[in-house]
């Protein structure tokens, strides 16, 4: 049964203090829990959540409890009498060597490790199992000394000996009361790298990563990257870490990307080791930014946690918005921004559309699993994001510091936190609220209207949110609009437009030329924007905008309508203007300081940014077009295409911003003279000269997207290169089920059956089935449903393994209502196929009745 924002109770019972003993072992690990239990409420039985464990004994105040003393469920455990105060005992028996869920404790290979987030506790002992229920934890470990040389769980490490039955047994107390979902115990063997931060009020914090034997010298850029973060979170928010130790641990089978556990962060092995031979300047961003979001969840999430997992975009939308705050003053800011557009203008907008669709702030759940999303997590981040537009960069940073004073140690809400921006700001924000509880896409209506004899220029703004699956009523949101005016003769001006109404206009005076409005600068909302251009006009924005993101997305909004025309004319084929390719020609001729933003700028919409901006999605006029441009504009500027990639030479990897632009754009280059007959050749030179993943990579991706046998030529050298390293391998998968062509379902075949391939590990999972339906538009959306199929029987094979990952994986095939007849049938078969088993998880069944519905 599905819970409810509305109906939030305060708990019952409070707990002041956890004594946790594990004796590890992989198919029974004991467990025993001894609760300082206070109670707050009368008359209530106490009722603590538990799910999959054996329970062997409870005792109440050292008195073993009779069967008749509780009740017991498959989700819990009823203890029918008990006093004001008390200590209880319970002792249970688990099986991590058979938790393919990967929740609660479990077996990543031979190393023991816990994911607790959202209600994995339960799964490790019985306990008030909800995030508003904050505890002291001591924890012991006992386990095989020498299988098992470190066993970590979160705070302070207390002692460590060897027992007389030869077993290590190390003790741990973490000071800060946390809620039980940031436990985390880890066991195993690992390398360790060790490091120091002096924080700067001078205290010294011994930093350890711990990764696979062998891979030491993959884990040294996430620990740089800790310290940056640990540095930057101190200058820009003035927040200092709080233990003397911060550890992260790389573990192969994780269903996320990482866990934030107090003191204890555990990562999936992908966000944490690099070297330039086997990891893409992407991964190496990726790493950097999930270190930091990781880290900075200490303030975000961990001193001040939620009250209750409706509130989840509280830790998670403002620490996606920290870490993307991060990663801009790394590296480029530029690109960070599109990069966090691109996301928003797919996955969210398509979430919005779908049947999941869901306010940052959700109102009813059934499995909490299945809203860590992208609405959740980054349109959350863009509601703090506009929360920083509308107060400024240093009333926003005052607002958090109050926030954060206001509650350390309690688990709070997002009201809690906009009551403290509020504040310190002495604004309403009551409208700004909305945001949390309205879903959906505004569309956002742009026009303009000069008066020349009044010197008057008149904007109008009008807003509309259109009904969602979840909601169908919605209101006026305030929506942030920057702008900037270009003119001809003049400096341009840069205004932030407020729209609180439906409609509204802004009157400017004294401007004495009609100028060319750049609107939603920066993207200063997560909203549609409908607005008059011209072909001029956006590419005069592309060439002229202060703002580098605006830039782009004149380019994005220029292939968008004429790929719309395209799709609309049938038969005749839209023309490109002269302008556009001298233009283009002119970037590559000269690439400029920043090359990355230059090949952003050179790169058409993808197949899944277009298909937002479709209520029914034309998906083989959006394929054909997308094809024909690209192939058009690899012929029209082969020549400048030629000279700036043959331009273009780094010396030897290094992951410094400068060279990543250089490889990104060669990318670009690459790619697009792939098109090209003749220049077979040029992906081969390029594959054997690379010295290192990342130009490895465009390589592959760009033979992968030509018509070239080259393709299985390189992917079959590089998948016998790389067969023992799992990381590597799954670019391999990636690249195999994303190929265009019809071959991909044999080939997905043989992956199956690759020694490294396993069912039980997400990461080779996604990799070959999320390439495969997220980034092989072709072939997934096959008219005859053969693609469809395929992950229909992919989810239910992954169900009873890993629910979590399986209703992930079911995503794509939910927005069924948004393709024509042919294909919402065959998409709608397959989800009935789904639904029609006997036994889905819950994670399943919501996704997928919610959209049959
Ligand atoms: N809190 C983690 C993060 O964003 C994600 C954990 C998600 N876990 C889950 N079972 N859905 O950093
Ligand atoms: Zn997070």
């Amino acid at each position: 049964t599905a819970k409810r924002l509305t109906d939030y109770t305060a708990p019952a019972f409070s707990i002041s203090h956890v004594d946790l003993c594990f004796e590890l072992d992989a198919e029974a690990t004991r467990v025993t829990s001894v609760l300082q239990i206070k109670r707050n409420r009368a008359d209530v039985p106490l009722k603590l959540d538990g799910q999959q464990l054996t329970l062997i004994s409870i005792a109440l105040d050292g008195q073993l409890l009779d069967t008749t003393d509780y009740q017991l469920d498959a989700d819990s455990l009823t203890v029918f009498t008990v006093a004001q105060q008390c200590e209880l005992t319970i002792i249970c028996d688990i099986a991590p060597q058979h938790n393919t869920a990967l929740e609660g404790l479990y077996m990543a290979g031979n190393t023991y490790c816990t994911q607790c987030e959202a209600e994995g506790f339960r799964r490790i002992s019985y306990f008030p199992d909800r995030p508003d229920v904050l505890a002291e934890y001591k924890v012991t470990i006992k386990a095989d000394a020498e299988r098992y040389p470190y066993l970590l769980s979160n705070g302070n490490k207390v002692s460590e000996h060897i027992d007389s039955d030869g077993r290590r047994v190390v003790q741990w107390h973490d000071p800060f009361p946390k809620p039980s979902y940031l436990f985390a115990l880890v066991a195993g063997d690992f390398d360790v790298l060790t490091d120091k931060f002096i924080t700067q009020s001078g205290r010294e914090v011994s930093l350890q990563l711990f990764v696979d034997k062998g891979a030491i010298t993959k884990g040294s850029f996430a620990l740089e990257s800790l310290k940056r973060a640990m540095q930057w979170d101190e200058q820009r928010y003035g927040l200092e870490y709080d233990l003397d130790i911060y550890m992260v641990v790389a573990v192969d089978f994780f269903n996320m990307g990482a866990m934030e556990n107090k003191g204890l962060n555990i990562f999936n092995s992908k966000y944490v080791l690099a070297d330039a031979a086997s990891a893409t300047d992407r991964d190496y961003f990726n790493i950097e930014s999930i270190i930091g979001h990781e880290y900075f969840h200490n303030w975000t999430g961990n001193r001040v946690t939620c009250r209750d997992w409706f509130q989840l975009s509280l830790k998670e939308g403002l620490t996606v918005f920290r870490d993307q705050e991060f990663s801009a003053d790394m590296g480029s800011a530029t690109l960070c921004r599109i990069d966090a557009v691109k996301l928003i203008r797919t996955a969210q907008f398509a979430e919005d559309a779908s049947p999941m669709a869901h306010p940052i702030r959700p109102e009813q759940v059934l499995e909490m699993n299945n809203f860590y999303t992208v609405t959740v997590y980054d349109k959350g981040a863009e509601v703090i994001r506009m929360l920083q537009t509308l107060l400024g960069r240093d009333t926003f940073a005052k607002g958090l510091k109050l926030y954060l004073q206001r509650h350390d140690g309690q688990a709070a809400t997002c009201d809690d936190f906009l009551q403290a921006m509020q504040d310190v700001a002495a604004q309403d924000l009551s409208q700004f609220r909305l945001w949390y509880s309205q879903s959906g896409t505004p569309l956002l209506t742009a026009a303009q209207r000069y008066d020349a004899t009044r010197s008057q220029l008149i904007l109008s703004l009008a807003q509309q949110t259109p009904p969602t699956a979840d909601q169908a009523e919605k209101q006026p949101l305030l929506i942030p609009v920057q702008i900037e005016l270009l003119f001809n003769t003049q400096a341009s001006q840069r205004h932030l437009l407020l729209l609180n109404e439906s409609e509204q206009q802004y009157l400017f005076e004294g401007i004495t030329e009609a100028p060319v409005v750049v609107w939603l600068e920066h993207f200063s909302a997560p909203v549609k924007l409908a607005a008059q251009y011209s072909d001029d006009d956006l590419l005069l924005i592309a060439r002229q905008a202060t703002d580098g993101v605006a830039r782009w997305d004149a380019m994005q909004q220029f292939w968008s309508r004429k790929i719309a025309q395209q799709v609309t004319s049938n038969a005749s084929e839209v023309a490109l203007p002269a302008a556009l390719f001298k233009l283009l020609q002119h970037w590559l001729e000269q690439p400029g300081t920043d090359m990355a933003m230059t090949a952003e700028l050179l790169t058409l919409p993808d197949f899944d940014t277009l298909a937002e901006q479709y209520q029914l999605i034309p998906v083989d006029k959006l394929l054909s077009s997308i094809s024909r441009f690209k192939q058009l504009l690899a012929e029209q500027l082969a020549r400048p295409l030629s000279s700036c990639y043959n331009a273009l030479k780094t010396g030897p990897y290094q992951y410094q911003d400068n060279d990543v632009g250089l490889r990104k754009l060669r990318a670009v280059c690459l790619n697009y003279l792939a098109q090209l007959n003749d220049n077979q050749p040029l992906l081969h030179t390029h594959y054997v000269n690379s010295d290192n993943m990342t130009d490895t990579m465009a390589a592959l991706a760009a033979a992968q997207q030509s018509k070239a046998a080259v393709f299985n030529e390189l992917i079959a050298d590089f998948a016998s290169r790389w067969q023992h390293d799992a990381l590597v391998m799954d670019k391999c998968f990636a690249l195999v089920a994303s190929q265009p062509g019809e071959q991909v379902f044999e080939a997905i075949d043989t992956m199956l059956t690759h020694p490294l391939f396993s069912w039980k590990n997400p990461n080779r999972v996604r990799a070959l089935f999320s390439a495969f339906s997220l980034r092989n538009p072709q072939q997934f959306h096959r008219i005859d449903g053969k693609g469809y199929q395929l992950l229909a029987d992919t989810v239910l094979r992954l169900d009873p393994l890993n629910p979590q990952v399986a209703a992930r994986l079911v995503t794509p095939l939910l927005s069924w209502r948004r393709f024509d007849d042919e294909r919402q049938q065959r998409m709608r078969a397959a989800l009935q196929q789904i639904a029609g088993q006997s036994s889905i998880s819950n994670d399943l069944y919501e996704k997928v009745n919610r959209s049959l519905d």
